[in-house]
């Protein structure tokens, strides 16, 4: 079992995550130039997990407008999936969110995506509508979620609680 941790994504990690984003989508993926504008984003924030001998194993994008956040991208590694890294990164970004007195989080996701919405609706996301065909690669539709107001005590007790179970078992990649 090692331990991972979270570090900010810099230009010297977007070969790395590139490279696990094209294993992820080998169709409609985000090319380098856009991973290195992101990073030059003032608005936005990086963020990756990293194992001990610095493996990217996962990582997520935020940017943050007024009182606004929007999760531009989360994956993970297919080889290292269910060992509960996108829910330290969702923790990480929610964190900053705080930090940074944010009151709503949103983000669009693939009504197909079932692994993805599970996640955000673990974390009380909910969908508030559908932008039609919104994906170039196959015409898909995005389902656009939110938070309710993080600073609700039905969202936070819910995030403590997620935070609280992450605790008890060590993240391990190797599961
Ligand atoms: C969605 C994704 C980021 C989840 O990453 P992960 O590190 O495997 O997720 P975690 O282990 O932290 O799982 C967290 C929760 O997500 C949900 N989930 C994750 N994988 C799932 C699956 N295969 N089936 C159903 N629910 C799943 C569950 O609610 C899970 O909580 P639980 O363990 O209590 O059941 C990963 O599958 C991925 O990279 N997918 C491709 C990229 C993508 O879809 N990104 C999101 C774009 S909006």
């Amino acid at each position: 079992m090692q331990k991972v941790k979270i570090v900010k994504m810099t230009s010297d990690d977007v070969d790395e995550v590139f490279h696990i984003e094209e294993l992820i989508h080998p169709n409609h993926h985000w090319s380098k130039n856009s991973f290195y504008n992101e990073l030059g984003n003032k608005l936005a924030s990086y963020w990756c997990v990293k194992n001990e001998e610095d493996k990217i194993l996962a990582f997520i994008g935020v940017w943050q407008i007024f009182e606004e956040a929007h999760i531009t991208t989360l994956g993970t590694h297919p080889d290292f999936r269910r060992c509960q890294l996108a829910q330290i990164l969702m923790i990480k970004a929610i964190e900053e969110c705080y930090n940074n007195m944010i009151k709503y989080i949103t983000l669009e996701v693939r009504e197909s995506n079932l692994p993805a919405i599970n996640l955000y609706k673990k974390f009380l996301f909910e969908s508030i509508g559908v932008r039609k065909n919104y994906y170039q690669d196959n015409s898909e539709n995005a389902i656009i979620m939110f938070t309710q107001n993080i600073w609700y005590d039905t969202f936070k007790n819910n995030f403590n609680k997620i935070k609280d179970e992450i605790k008890k078992v060590s993240v391990s990649y190797d599961c």
